[in-house]
């Protein structure tokens, strides 16, 4: 499955390795035993096994569905209501050219708040059958709120209400907030996000699984890499890769190294580090703590942050997710007259060229002063991708409570929409408004 190689990482730590394991045992303990901070929003810990299945099987037949009458799911949402669907789609898709197997294209709204996207994506909507999935545990978020008011009237306009209610998929809390009364109100089959998990542990829930499954993906073996992960994790209390992570990352911070960089040398994995970012930036960064998590796509951004990793201050740690093999290997040839010197390299295929380009990087960067681990996984397919994303979800519990913080809630996120509300006028911000616009 998934293998962590903090080998050469872990030369540089000055504490104790079996010390901070130990740490990292505690941690943990608080979070099998339910006894931390957060501890109410635990769901997702044993979510590969113990899910909805009458749930899981309308996703599926609402997947079915989609494919039927769709060109194109939009999806409407953001933050933990988007990043982890895309996060996987993106890895497991074609990233150029149209999905295949007549799977339905999987576009995304409601993620910011540009009207230059909106009306390029309502334009790339002409004469496209599309239907729209929903996303939002509040009900209440201004981004898809506002995308979601816009594409729902476009539908409406093209199909009918009637069908357009056919062809709108809510996912949101079970029985409480705006976007749930609407669906009721509309008829939209809902899908739910549980109570006992937040937006950014959600992916193998509906919030992720209904785009998923909809993009041809086999969400089947998502969750299996995923049950296997926790099963690994679970049989192995104090020894396994999560805790290792944790606890290096951690032993890490404490001598100054405040980045945390995730590489990729897979384009499809760009929004896995996304997802990966929010997961540790919003259960971390708290209480004036938090090791800043941040990403490059490799070996793209060797030629413009490269500079910085090799040789700029030296707060960095880095880890690399390493594939150690495409499931379609370009070979190079041979040319007669070799003008681009690339000769030496014929009957090589490109995974040998991408992974000596990771060593070497490591190496470098290792000699830069920078921690470098590894995370392997043999191919990119659902079952390694659902490892990996329980891997991660796992020693972020485990890191933010070696940190001291909790690592389930995102206090912070409130202060820019409280701004924002002040900012546009929302009926009982009208004071605050007028303070912040004295400020500008
Ligand atoms: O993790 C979080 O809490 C946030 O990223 C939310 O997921 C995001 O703000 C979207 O919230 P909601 O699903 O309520 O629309």
């Amino acid at each position: 499955m998934l293998k962590l190689d903090t080998s050469k990482a872990r030369p540089f730590l000055q504490a104790d390795w079996a010390e901070l394991k130990a740490e990292a045992s505690v941690a943990e303990k608080f979070l099998k035993d339910r006894t931390g901070a957060g501890n109410d929003f635990l769901g997702w810990i044993d979510l590969p096994e113990n899910y909805d299945k009458d749930e899981y099987a309308r996703i599926q037949a609402a997947a079915r569905k989609i494919k039927e009458d769709s060109d194109v799911l939009v999806v409407v949402g953001i933050g933990g209501s988007y990043l982890g669907a895309r996060a996987v789609i993106e890895a497991l898709r074609p990233l150029v050219g149209p999905a295949k197997d007549g799977y339905p294209e999987i576009w995304f709204a409601g993620n910011q708040i540009s009207s230059t996207y909106l009306n390029n994506l309502i334009r790339a909507l002409e004469g496209r059958r599309f239907s729209i999935n929903v996303i939002s545990k509040s009900g209440t978020t201004t981004e898809p709120a506002i995308a979601f008011r816009v594409l729902k009237k476009l539908l409406e306009d093209k199909v009918g209400k009637e069908e357009a209610a056919r062809r709108i998929y809510a996912t949101t809390d079970k029985a409480r907030g705006a976007l749930k009364k609407l669906a009721d109100k509309e008829g939209y089959e809902c899908f739910v996000v549980p109570d006992d998990i937040g937006g950014r542990y959600s992916v193998l829930t509906a919030v992720g699984l209904l785009p998923i499954a909809a993009a041809g993906i086999d969400v089947d073996a998502l969750m299996q890499g995923a049950a296997d992960m926790r099963r690994l994790i679970l049989d192995n209390p104090g020894n396994h890769p999560a805790i290792e992570y944790a606890a290096l990352r951690n032993g890490l911070l404490r001598q100054g190294k405040q980045v945390e960089i995730l590489a990729n040398y897979e384009p499809g994995l760009h929004f896995v580090s996304e997802w990966w970012k929010q997961l540790y930036g919003e259960s971390e960064g708290k209480d004036g703590k938090g090791i800043f998590p941040a990403s490059v796509d490799l070996t793209t951004d060797l030629h413009s942050m490269g500079q910085f990793i090799q040789d700029g201050n030296r707060i960095l740690m880095e880890t690399v997710i390493r594939i150690a093999h495409s499931s379609e290997p370009v070979v190079l040839g041979a040319e007669a007259e070799d003008l681009d010197g690339l000769n030496y390299l014929a009957g090589r295929d490109m995974d040998f060229v991408n992974e000596s380009a990771m060593r070497g990087t490591q190496l470098a960067h290792l000699d830069g002063g920078v921690p470098v681990s590894v995370i392997s996984l043999e191919t990119l397919n659902a079952h390694s991708l659902g490892a990996l994303l329980y891997f991660f979800e796992f020693a972020c519990g485990i890191s933010g409570y070696i940190l001291g913080v909790n690592p389930f809630d995102q206090p912070g996120v409130e202060s820019y929409k409280k701004n924002m509300f002040a900012l546009l006028g929302k009926p009982g911000f009208e004071a605050a408004g007028e303070e912040l616009r004295k400020r500008l």
